[in-house]
């Protein structure tokens, strides 16, 4: 018997979303708000965490893949029902089971650890987290006795007047004895409004002589459940917040964190300085002593240490060291800039290769390419790679210098230390050490004599 499971519910439409994807499915901090908790969970637990679909769920399930457990709830009749639908695949596995929502995003592994740490140690049924809410709208709201025990969670649409004005609400996120649970969540009664309410086990409990903890959330943020895109945007700002606290933490200069977009699954070296309005996005790895900035937009890429991005656009590509790149550089997928390459401006490199110190310092086009160590790759160069019908390679030598405004007919090759002349357009091979020229490009010594 393993000692903790958690359940995650994801059933609920979100109409409120007023979109055709799944509430938590929509993208927060570069992921689909689902895989927040679910790595929360899995973060406590070492475990794929049990996910409770309904609507949309195949395409949660797809999104989310082996990283959950998948339980169908087929028709959404309240948290209760989405909770005993997981009976059968958790009753006698763990001693606790916690559980929490999908719209939760925010919730912090720590929080969760504190729950469980509170309710190991209690001989309670369970412990859940409660905060003081300044407005109070929309939660269930925690009903003491005179000596302060919880006696109830009353909804909101069943709550008396008194009752709307308590500030102290149910987060909806539970950690129970295992046992107790799947013994007692049967005797949840329908409720006037056709559903089974998780919360009415607290009803359940205290006629039972039992008593339940409330443990306090003091950064409501974390509680805080999505319902709308404001919502949405609300928790974007607040972990994209919380994602540059960490990176600065952790030695990154971040010159404006508020014009300054990390990704939840970007990493960035120490003494590297992130200038405003730079986007770093996907599974992107940046190292240490980089300049980034400003503007620049950097998605699924590897980029080495010492580089200096400046103004760019970089898109699963590959910088070694000492890269410096742009302003206005693109690098397209596949683009692998080995250590000291120098690119500009306005250059543009899909799928290629430059090595080794290879220099192309403005307006030129690199597709399908492997150009040399030392290359010169001069002003306006660019490798026709596509005939209509196909792509084809370029090779360039060491220490080739291709002039200004060169066209590289792909396929083509330039030999080590060939020359090309501005303007030339080259459709034939160029040997080692040659200079070719003119349209279509010959050999300097063609013309000689
Ligand atoms: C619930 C709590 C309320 C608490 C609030 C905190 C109950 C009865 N009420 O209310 O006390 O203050 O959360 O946010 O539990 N879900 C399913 N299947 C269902 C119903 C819901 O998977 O049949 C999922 C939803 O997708 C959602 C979560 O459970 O992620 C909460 O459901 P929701 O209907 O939003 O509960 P609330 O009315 O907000
Ligand atoms: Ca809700």
């Amino acid at each position: 018997m393993s000692s903790l499971d958690v359940i995650i519910l994801a059933a609920g439409q979100g109409t409120r979303m007023k979109s055709r994807l799944p509430k938590v499915l929509h993208p927060l901090g570069g992921r689909p708000m689902v895989l927040h908790s679910i790595n929360t969970a899995s973060a406590l637990t070492g475990m794929p965490p049990v996910l409770v679909i309904g609507y949309g769920g195949d395409q949660v399930r797809e999104t989310v893949g082996d990283a959950a457990r998948y339980i169908v709830q087929a028709e959404q009749l309240g948290t209760g029902h989405a909770v005993a639908q997981a009976a059968p695949l958790l009753r006698g596995q763990s001693e606790h089971v916690i559980v929490c929502y999908a719209d939760m995003p925010l919730l912090r592994a720590e929080t969760l650890r504190a729950l469980y740490d509170v309710q190991r140690v209690s001989d309670g049924p369970f412990s859940m987290l409660t905060h003081l809410a300044d407005d109070p709208r929309g939660f269930g709201r925690i009903v003491r006795d005179g000596g302060g025990r919880v006696t109830a969670i009353v909804e909101e649409a069943q709550a008396t007047p008194e009752q709307l004005a308590i500030r102290e609400v149910n987060d909806g996120v539970y950690c129970f004895d295992a046992g107790w649970l799947w013994e007692h969540l049967p005797e949840i009664p329908l409720s006037p409004k056709g559903e089974y309410y998780l919360t009415d086990l607290v009803e359940i409990a205290i006629a039972g002589g039992w008593n339940i903890n409330a443990v306090a959330v003091e950064d409501s943020a974390e509680v805080m459940g999505i319902n709308t895109r404001v919502h949405l945007a609300e928790a974007e700002a607040i972990l994209r917040q919380r994602i540059a606290i960490h990176w600065m933490l952790e030695g990154v200069t971040i010159t404006d964190p508020a014009t300054t977009y990390i990704g939840a699954d970007v990493t960035i070296g120490p003494d590297t300085t992130i200038l405003p309005n730079t986007h770093l996005v996907g599974q992107t790895v940046i190292g240490s002593d980089c300049a980034i900035g400003p503007n620049t937009w950097i998605e699924g890429a590897t980029i080495g240490n010492r580089c200096v991005i400046h103004c760019s656009v970089v898109e699963h590509a590959t910088l070694e060291d000492d890269v410096d790149a742009g302003p206005f550089a693109h690098l397209r997928k596949g683009a692998y800039l080995e250590k000291g390459v120098h690119m500009g401006n306005f250059g543009e490199v899909k799928n290629s290769r430059l090595r080794r110190g290879a220099k192309m310092g403005h307006f030129s086009y690199i597709g399908d390419a492997d150009v040399g160590p030392d290359a010169n790759i001069g002003a306006g160069t660019i490798t026709c790679n596509y005939d209509g019908k196909e792509k084809h390679q370029t090779v360039i030598g060491e220490g080739a210098f291709i002039g200004s405004d060169t066209m590289l007919v792909a396929p083509v090759k330039i030999g080590a230390g060939a020359r090309t002349g501005a303007g030339a357009v080259v459709v034939k091979d160029v040997p080692d050490g040659a200079t070719v020229f003119g349209v279509p490009a010959r050999r300097q010594d063609d013309t000689k004599g």
